[in-house]
Protein backbone atom coordinates (compact mmCIF):
# COMPACT_ATOMS: atom_id res chain seq x y z
CA UNK A 1 0.00 0.00 0.00
CA UNK A 2 1.66 3.51 -0.82
CA UNK A 3 2.24 5.42 2.27
CA UNK A 4 -0.40 8.49 1.04
CA UNK A 5 -3.98 8.74 -0.07
CA UNK A 6 -4.65 11.87 -2.14
CA UNK A 7 -7.80 13.14 -3.85
CA UNK A 8 -7.15 14.20 -7.48
CA UNK A 9 -9.67 16.80 -8.45
CA UNK A 10 -8.53 18.15 -11.61
CA UNK A 11 -11.93 19.90 -12.67
CA UNK A 12 -12.77 22.06 -15.13
CA UNK A 13 -10.74 23.78 -18.27
CA UNK A 14 -7.27 24.32 -17.45
CA UNK A 15 -7.72 23.04 -14.00
CA UNK A 16 -7.12 19.36 -16.37
CA UNK A 17 -3.94 20.89 -18.16
CA UNK A 18 -2.21 21.91 -15.20
CA UNK A 19 -2.65 18.99 -13.08
CA UNK A 20 -1.39 17.06 -15.38
CA UNK A 21 1.75 18.74 -15.02
CA UNK A 22 1.85 18.60 -11.46
CA UNK A 23 1.89 14.86 -11.62
CA UNK A 24 5.05 14.97 -13.21
CA UNK A 25 6.82 16.79 -11.13
CA UNK A 26 4.72 14.39 -8.07
CA UNK A 27 6.05 11.22 -9.92
CA UNK A 28 9.88 12.69 -10.94
CA UNK A 29 9.59 13.29 -7.11
CA UNK A 30 8.62 10.00 -6.09
CA UNK A 31 6.01 10.71 -3.97
CA UNK A 32 4.39 7.34 -2.48
CA UNK A 33 0.96 8.05 -3.88
CA UNK A 34 -2.17 6.77 -4.74
CA UNK A 35 -3.99 9.00 -6.78
CA UNK A 36 -7.65 8.40 -6.40
CA UNK A 37 -9.43 10.88 -8.75
CA UNK A 38 -12.24 12.81 -8.04
CA UNK A 39 -15.01 14.38 -10.03
CA UNK A 40 -16.08 17.73 -9.95
CA UNK A 41 -17.17 20.86 -11.58
CA UNK A 42 -19.41 21.99 -14.28
CA UNK A 43 -20.34 19.51 -16.33
CA UNK A 44 -21.74 17.51 -12.80
CA UNK A 45 -23.68 20.29 -11.50
CA UNK A 46 -25.61 20.35 -15.74
CA UNK A 47 -25.43 16.56 -15.89
CA UNK A 48 -26.51 15.83 -12.08
CA UNK A 49 -27.12 19.04 -10.66
CA UNK A 50 -24.22 18.90 -8.04
CA UNK A 51 -20.93 20.00 -8.83
CA UNK A 52 -19.62 18.57 -5.98
CA UNK A 53 -21.16 15.47 -5.83
CA UNK A 54 -21.81 13.02 -2.63
CA UNK A 55 -19.28 10.83 -3.98
CA UNK A 56 -16.65 13.56 -4.43
CA UNK A 57 -17.31 14.67 -1.07
CA UNK A 58 -16.75 11.05 0.57
CA UNK A 59 -13.53 10.71 -1.49
CA UNK A 60 -12.28 13.97 0.60
CA UNK A 61 -13.18 12.08 3.68
CA UNK A 62 -11.04 9.16 3.02
CA UNK A 63 -7.78 10.65 1.99
CA UNK A 64 -4.36 12.11 3.30
CA UNK A 65 -4.72 15.74 1.35
CA UNK A 66 -6.04 16.79 -1.75
CA UNK A 67 -4.94 18.64 -5.24
CA UNK A 68 -7.47 20.72 -6.85
CA UNK A 69 -7.65 21.97 -10.27
CA UNK A 70 -10.27 24.60 -11.24
CA UNK A 71 -13.63 25.06 -11.62
CA UNK A 72 -15.80 26.90 -13.92
CA UNK A 73 -18.93 29.07 -11.70
CA UNK A 74 -21.81 30.91 -12.97
CA UNK A 75 -23.79 33.09 -11.41
CA UNK A 76 -27.13 31.97 -10.03
CA UNK A 77 -29.80 32.33 -13.32
CA UNK A 78 -27.11 31.40 -15.78
CA UNK A 79 -25.66 27.87 -13.75
CA UNK A 80 -29.85 27.33 -13.58
CA UNK A 81 -30.29 27.55 -17.99
CA UNK A 82 -27.10 25.45 -18.59
CA UNK A 83 -28.85 22.56 -16.36
CA UNK A 84 -29.87 19.36 -17.89
CA UNK A 85 -33.86 19.81 -18.71
CA UNK A 86 -34.59 16.52 -16.49
CA UNK A 87 -33.11 18.96 -14.00
CA UNK A 88 -34.81 22.27 -14.51
CA UNK A 89 -37.02 24.13 -12.17
CA UNK A 90 -36.48 21.84 -9.28
CA UNK A 91 -35.09 24.79 -7.13
CA UNK A 92 -31.39 23.70 -7.99
CA UNK A 93 -28.85 26.41 -6.67
CA UNK A 94 -25.71 26.40 -7.62
CA UNK A 95 -22.88 27.13 -4.96
CA UNK A 96 -19.15 27.13 -5.51
CA UNK A 97 -17.77 23.48 -4.69
CA UNK A 98 -14.86 25.23 -3.37
CA UNK A 99 -16.86 27.31 -1.15
CA UNK A 100 -18.63 24.29 -0.01
CA UNK A 101 -15.44 22.12 0.72
CA UNK A 102 -13.89 25.09 2.96
CA UNK A 103 -17.17 24.88 5.16
CA UNK A 104 -18.02 21.72 5.21
CA UNK A 105 -14.00 20.30 5.82
CA UNK A 106 -13.33 23.21 8.61
CA UNK A 107 -10.48 24.27 6.05
CA UNK A 108 -9.75 27.35 7.88
CA UNK A 109 -6.67 28.00 6.85
CA UNK A 110 -6.41 29.70 3.22
CA UNK A 111 -2.28 30.26 3.10
CA UNK A 112 -1.26 31.42 0.26
CA UNK A 113 2.55 31.99 -0.15
CA UNK A 114 3.84 34.90 -2.34
CA UNK A 115 7.64 34.56 -3.15
CA UNK A 116 9.51 35.88 -5.91
CA UNK A 117 11.96 33.30 -7.32
CA UNK A 118 14.60 35.64 -9.00
CA UNK A 119 14.69 35.60 -12.75
CA UNK A 120 11.42 35.96 -12.90
CA UNK A 121 10.73 38.35 -15.86
CA UNK A 122 7.36 39.10 -14.13
CA UNK A 123 8.40 39.85 -10.68
CA UNK A 124 7.73 43.88 -9.05
CA UNK A 125 10.93 42.95 -7.10
CA UNK A 126 13.27 40.65 -6.83
CA UNK A 127 13.09 39.90 -3.22
CA UNK A 128 9.44 39.92 -1.92
CA UNK A 129 8.75 37.23 0.35
CA UNK A 130 5.09 37.33 1.36
CA UNK A 131 2.84 34.71 3.07
CA UNK A 132 -0.89 35.45 3.05
CA UNK A 133 -3.06 33.74 5.55
CA UNK A 134 -6.67 34.13 4.53
CA UNK A 135 -9.43 33.05 7.22
CA UNK A 136 -11.13 30.79 4.64
CA UNK A 137 -14.90 30.15 6.57
CA UNK A 138 -16.57 32.80 8.20
CA UNK A 139 -17.02 36.56 7.89
CA UNK A 140 -18.69 38.22 4.01
CA UNK A 141 -18.47 34.43 2.61
CA UNK A 142 -20.36 32.67 5.40
CA UNK A 143 -23.35 32.80 2.90
CA UNK A 144 -25.80 34.20 5.34
CA UNK A 145 -27.86 37.04 3.09
CA UNK A 146 -30.65 37.84 2.07
CA UNK A 147 -32.11 39.35 -1.40
CA UNK A 148 -35.14 40.11 -1.04
CA UNK A 149 -34.92 40.91 2.63
CA UNK A 150 -37.69 39.30 4.06
CA UNK A 151 -39.49 41.80 6.58
CA UNK A 152 -38.85 39.63 9.36
CA UNK A 153 -35.04 40.56 9.10
CA UNK A 154 -36.02 44.47 8.16
CA UNK A 155 -37.97 44.28 11.19
CA UNK A 156 -35.73 43.29 13.94
CA UNK A 157 -33.25 45.81 12.35
CA UNK A 158 -35.33 48.63 12.58
CA UNK A 159 -35.74 47.41 16.32
CA UNK A 160 -31.89 46.89 17.14
CA UNK A 161 -29.47 49.07 14.69
CA UNK A 162 -30.25 53.08 14.42
CA UNK A 163 -27.92 53.24 11.33
CA UNK A 164 -30.30 51.15 9.39
CA UNK A 165 -32.68 53.95 9.50
CA UNK A 166 -32.35 54.75 5.78
CA UNK A 167 -32.58 51.69 4.74
CA UNK A 168 -36.32 50.51 6.68
CA UNK A 169 -38.29 51.97 4.59
CA UNK A 170 -37.34 50.43 1.15
CA UNK A 171 -39.31 47.85 -0.52
CA UNK A 172 -37.53 44.10 0.32
CA UNK A 173 -36.70 43.32 -3.43
CA UNK A 174 -35.15 47.41 -3.70
CA UNK A 175 -32.28 45.86 -1.29
CA UNK A 176 -30.00 43.13 -0.67
CA UNK A 177 -27.63 41.97 2.95
CA UNK A 178 -24.76 40.17 2.91
CA UNK A 179 -23.98 39.29 6.86
CA UNK A 180 -20.67 39.56 8.14
CA UNK A 181 -19.85 37.13 10.43
CA UNK A 182 -16.26 36.50 12.51
CA UNK A 183 -16.39 34.57 16.20
CA UNK A 184 -13.76 34.97 18.01
CA UNK A 185 -12.64 31.39 17.80
CA UNK A 186 -12.20 31.48 14.19
CA UNK A 187 -9.95 34.75 14.72
CA UNK A 188 -8.26 33.26 17.18
CA UNK A 189 -7.43 29.85 15.31
CA UNK A 190 -6.32 32.09 11.95
CA UNK A 191 -4.34 34.62 13.65
CA UNK A 192 -2.73 32.01 15.78
CA UNK A 193 -1.64 29.74 12.89
CA UNK A 194 0.04 33.09 11.03
CA UNK A 195 2.21 33.46 14.09
CA UNK A 196 2.67 30.04 14.78
CA UNK A 197 4.02 29.45 10.50
CA UNK A 198 5.88 32.89 11.32
CA UNK A 199 7.95 31.06 14.22
CA UNK A 200 8.63 27.92 12.35
CA UNK A 201 9.26 29.59 9.29
CA UNK A 202 11.66 32.48 10.57
CA UNK A 203 9.67 35.24 9.89
CA UNK A 204 10.13 38.33 12.41
CA UNK A 205 6.62 40.18 11.38
CA UNK A 206 2.87 39.72 11.55
CA UNK A 207 0.69 42.11 10.45
CA UNK A 208 -2.55 41.89 11.23
CA UNK A 209 -4.55 43.48 8.36
CA UNK A 210 -8.17 45.03 9.10
CA UNK A 211 -10.77 47.49 8.91
CA UNK A 212 -11.42 48.33 12.25
CA UNK A 213 -11.82 52.15 12.12
CA UNK A 214 -15.27 51.44 10.39
CA UNK A 215 -16.29 48.13 10.54
CA UNK A 216 -15.87 48.32 14.26
CA UNK A 217 -17.91 44.97 15.89
CA UNK A 218 -16.13 42.59 12.87
CA UNK A 219 -13.03 43.84 12.02
CA UNK A 220 -12.78 45.22 15.26
CA UNK A 221 -12.89 41.88 17.24
CA UNK A 222 -10.04 40.67 14.85
CA UNK A 223 -7.74 43.39 15.74
CA UNK A 224 -8.52 42.60 19.66
CA UNK A 225 -8.00 39.35 19.49
CA UNK A 226 -4.60 39.76 17.21
CA UNK A 227 -3.57 41.71 20.08
CA UNK A 228 -3.91 39.18 22.38
CA UNK A 229 -2.65 36.13 20.45
CA UNK A 230 0.76 38.06 19.61
CA UNK A 231 1.04 38.54 23.56
CA UNK A 232 2.37 34.29 23.39
CA UNK A 233 4.88 34.85 20.49
CA UNK A 234 6.99 38.04 22.17
CA UNK A 235 10.20 36.98 19.57
CA UNK A 236 7.43 38.14 16.88
CA UNK A 237 6.73 41.89 16.12
CA UNK A 238 2.79 42.50 15.63
CA UNK A 239 2.01 45.41 13.74
CA UNK A 240 -1.35 46.44 12.23
CA UNK A 241 -2.62 47.86 9.15
CA UNK A 242 -5.89 49.17 7.55
CA UNK A 243 -6.78 46.92 4.54
CA UNK A 244 -6.91 50.13 2.29
CA UNK A 245 -3.86 50.99 3.66
CA UNK A 246 -2.07 48.13 3.03
CA UNK A 247 -2.55 47.75 -0.33
CA UNK A 248 -0.28 50.82 -0.97
CA UNK A 249 2.31 49.85 1.73
CA UNK A 250 2.48 46.54 0.07
CA UNK A 251 2.99 48.28 -3.45
CA UNK A 252 5.58 50.75 -2.00
CA UNK A 253 7.80 48.40 0.21
CA UNK A 254 6.71 44.89 -0.44
CA UNK A 255 10.21 43.86 1.45
CA UNK A 256 9.23 45.65 4.71
CA UNK A 257 6.49 42.22 5.33
CA UNK A 258 6.73 39.10 6.19
CA UNK A 259 3.58 37.17 7.28
CA UNK A 260 0.00 39.17 6.64
CA UNK A 261 -3.12 37.75 8.65
CA UNK A 262 -6.75 38.86 7.48
CA UNK A 263 -10.35 38.07 7.67
CA UNK A 264 -11.57 36.29 4.78
CA UNK A 265 -12.48 38.43 1.95
CA UNK A 266 -9.47 41.07 2.79
CA UNK A 267 -7.17 38.05 2.82
CA UNK A 268 -8.47 37.05 -0.61
CA UNK A 269 -8.44 40.75 -2.00
CA UNK A 270 -4.73 41.27 -0.25
CA UNK A 271 -3.77 37.91 -1.45
CA UNK A 272 -4.51 38.49 -5.17
CA UNK A 273 -2.41 41.13 -4.68
CA UNK A 274 0.50 39.76 -3.07
CA UNK A 275 0.33 37.00 -6.18
CA UNK A 276 0.30 39.59 -8.59
CA UNK A 277 3.41 41.08 -7.51
CA UNK A 278 5.30 37.50 -7.78
CA UNK A 279 4.41 36.69 -11.60
CA UNK A 280 0.34 36.82 -11.10
CA UNK A 281 -1.89 33.68 -12.01
CA UNK A 282 0.48 31.33 -13.35
CA UNK A 283 2.61 31.60 -9.62
CA UNK A 284 -0.37 31.72 -7.25
CA UNK A 285 -0.75 28.47 -5.15
CA UNK A 286 -2.65 27.77 -2.16
CA UNK A 287 -3.71 25.26 0.73
CA UNK A 288 -6.64 25.36 1.64
CA UNK A 289 -6.27 23.81 5.25
CA UNK A 290 -7.89 22.07 8.47
CA UNK A 291 -7.28 19.44 11.13
CA UNK A 292 -7.93 16.69 9.27
CA UNK A 293 -7.90 17.80 5.48
CA UNK A 294 -5.91 20.24 3.34
CA UNK A 295 -6.90 20.91 -0.10
CA UNK A 296 -4.35 22.30 -2.59
CA UNK A 297 -4.84 24.28 -5.44
CA UNK A 298 -3.70 26.76 -7.94
CA UNK A 299 -5.35 30.19 -7.36
CA UNK A 300 -6.55 30.76 -11.12
CA UNK A 301 -9.58 30.10 -12.52
CA UNK A 302 -10.43 27.51 -15.43
CA UNK A 303 -9.70 29.77 -18.10
CA UNK A 304 -11.73 28.60 -20.65
CA UNK A 305 -10.10 30.31 -23.44
CA UNK A 306 -7.00 28.23 -23.16
CA UNK A 307 -8.58 24.61 -22.24
CA UNK A 308 -6.92 21.92 -23.27
CA UNK A 309 -4.56 24.09 -25.17
CA UNK A 310 -1.15 22.85 -22.75
CA UNK A 311 -0.16 26.92 -23.18
CA UNK A 312 -0.80 28.29 -19.33
CA UNK A 313 1.26 28.10 -16.70
CA UNK A 314 1.65 25.25 -14.18
CA UNK A 315 4.03 26.55 -11.84
CA UNK A 316 0.91 27.85 -9.94
CA UNK A 317 0.18 23.70 -9.65
CA UNK A 318 3.51 22.42 -9.05
CA UNK A 319 4.08 24.79 -5.99
CA UNK A 320 0.94 24.16 -4.92
CA UNK A 321 1.99 20.29 -4.85
CA UNK A 322 5.12 21.40 -3.15
CA UNK A 323 2.73 23.00 -0.31
CA UNK A 324 1.05 19.58 -0.06
CA UNK A 325 4.70 18.23 0.18
CA UNK A 326 5.43 20.52 3.16
CA UNK A 327 1.92 19.72 4.86
CA UNK A 328 2.61 15.81 4.27
CA UNK A 329 5.61 16.29 6.26
CA UNK A 330 7.86 15.44 3.24
CA UNK A 331 9.85 18.24 3.45
CA UNK A 332 13.20 17.53 1.64
CA UNK A 333 10.77 16.64 -1.34
CA UNK A 334 9.29 20.07 -0.56
CA UNK A 335 12.20 21.75 -0.98
CA UNK A 336 13.66 19.66 -3.75
CA UNK A 337 10.57 20.53 -5.91
CA UNK A 338 10.65 24.52 -4.72
CA UNK A 339 14.46 24.37 -5.78
CA UNK A 340 13.60 23.20 -9.24
CA UNK A 341 10.83 25.38 -10.09
CA UNK A 342 13.41 28.05 -8.61
CA UNK A 343 16.50 27.00 -11.00
CA UNK A 344 13.91 26.72 -14.27
CA UNK A 345 13.41 30.44 -13.32
CA UNK A 346 16.42 31.15 -12.77
CA UNK A 347 17.70 29.59 -15.65
CA UNK A 348 15.06 31.48 -17.88
CA UNK A 349 15.34 29.24 -20.98
CA UNK A 350 11.83 27.32 -20.57
CA UNK A 351 9.11 30.09 -20.01
CA UNK A 352 5.41 29.42 -20.67
CA UNK A 353 3.49 32.72 -22.89
CA UNK A 354 2.73 34.86 -19.79
CA UNK A 355 6.57 35.13 -19.08
CA UNK A 356 7.06 36.29 -22.48
CA UNK A 357 7.95 32.80 -23.68
CA UNK A 358 6.01 29.69 -26.08
CA UNK A 359 6.97 27.01 -24.02
CA UNK A 360 3.96 24.54 -22.99
CA UNK A 361 2.61 23.49 -19.86
CA UNK A 362 4.38 20.10 -20.04
CA UNK A 363 7.70 21.64 -21.26
CA UNK A 364 7.53 23.62 -18.20
CA UNK A 365 6.67 20.74 -16.08
CA UNK A 366 9.45 18.30 -17.54
CA UNK A 367 12.45 21.08 -17.63
CA UNK A 368 11.33 21.41 -13.42
CA UNK A 369 10.95 17.68 -13.39
CA UNK A 370 14.41 17.98 -15.16
CA UNK A 371 15.93 19.73 -12.08
CA UNK A 372 15.18 17.74 -8.97
P1 LIG B 1 -9.09 32.62 -14.72
O1 LIG B 1 -8.18 32.60 -13.56
O2 LIG B 1 -9.64 31.31 -15.14
O3 LIG B 1 -8.33 33.21 -15.98
C1 LIG B 1 -8.17 34.56 -16.28
C2 LIG B 1 -7.01 34.75 -17.22
O4 LIG B 1 -5.80 34.65 -16.49
C3 LIG B 1 -6.89 33.69 -18.28
O5 LIG B 1 -7.67 33.98 -19.40
C4 LIG B 1 -5.43 33.75 -18.59
O6 LIG B 1 -5.17 34.82 -19.43
C5 LIG B 1 -4.82 34.01 -17.25
N1 LIG B 1 -4.40 32.78 -16.56
C6 LIG B 1 -5.10 32.03 -15.67
N2 LIG B 1 -4.38 30.98 -15.26
C7 LIG B 1 -3.19 31.07 -15.88
C8 LIG B 1 -2.02 30.26 -15.87
N3 LIG B 1 -1.92 29.16 -15.12
N4 LIG B 1 -0.98 30.64 -16.66
C9 LIG B 1 -1.06 31.72 -17.42
N5 LIG B 1 -2.13 32.53 -17.48
C10 LIG B 1 -3.19 32.21 -16.72
O7 LIG B 1 -10.27 33.64 -14.38
P2 LIG B 1 -11.63 33.95 -15.17
O8 LIG B 1 -11.39 33.95 -16.63
O9 LIG B 1 -12.15 35.14 -14.51
O10 LIG B 1 -12.59 32.75 -14.80
C11 LIG B 1 -12.77 31.58 -15.60
C12 LIG B 1 -13.64 30.62 -14.83
O11 LIG B 1 -12.93 30.15 -13.68
C13 LIG B 1 -14.92 31.23 -14.29
O12 LIG B 1 -15.97 30.30 -14.46
C14 LIG B 1 -14.63 31.47 -12.84
O13 LIG B 1 -15.79 31.44 -12.06
C15 LIG B 1 -13.71 30.33 -12.52
N6 LIG B 1 -12.79 30.53 -11.37
C16 LIG B 1 -12.52 29.44 -10.62
C17 LIG B 1 -11.60 29.52 -9.58
C18 LIG B 1 -11.25 28.27 -8.86
O14 LIG B 1 -11.50 27.18 -9.35
N7 LIG B 1 -10.65 28.34 -7.69
C19 LIG B 1 -10.95 30.78 -9.24
C20 LIG B 1 -11.25 31.86 -10.15
C21 LIG B 1 -12.17 31.72 -11.16
MG1 LIG C 1 -9.72 35.18 -5.17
Amino acid sequence: MATYRIAWLPGDGIGNDVMEAARVVLDAVKLDAEYVRGEIGWEFWRSEGDAFPARTVELLGSVDAAMFGAITSKPVKAAEAELAPALQGKGLVYRSPIVRMRQLFDLYVCLRPCKAYPGNPLNYRETIDLVVFRENTEDLYSGVEFAPVPDALRDTLTALAKPFAPFAKLPGDAYAVSCKINTRRGCERIIREAFEYARAHGYRKVTVIHKANVVRASEGLFLEVGRQVAKDYPEIAMDDANIDAICMWLLKDPEKYGVLVATNMFGDIVSDLCAQMVGGLGFGCSGNIGEKLAVFEPTHGSAPKYAGQYKVNPIATILAAKMMLAWLGEDEKADRVEGAVAAVIAEGKVRTYDMGGSASTLDMARAIAGKL
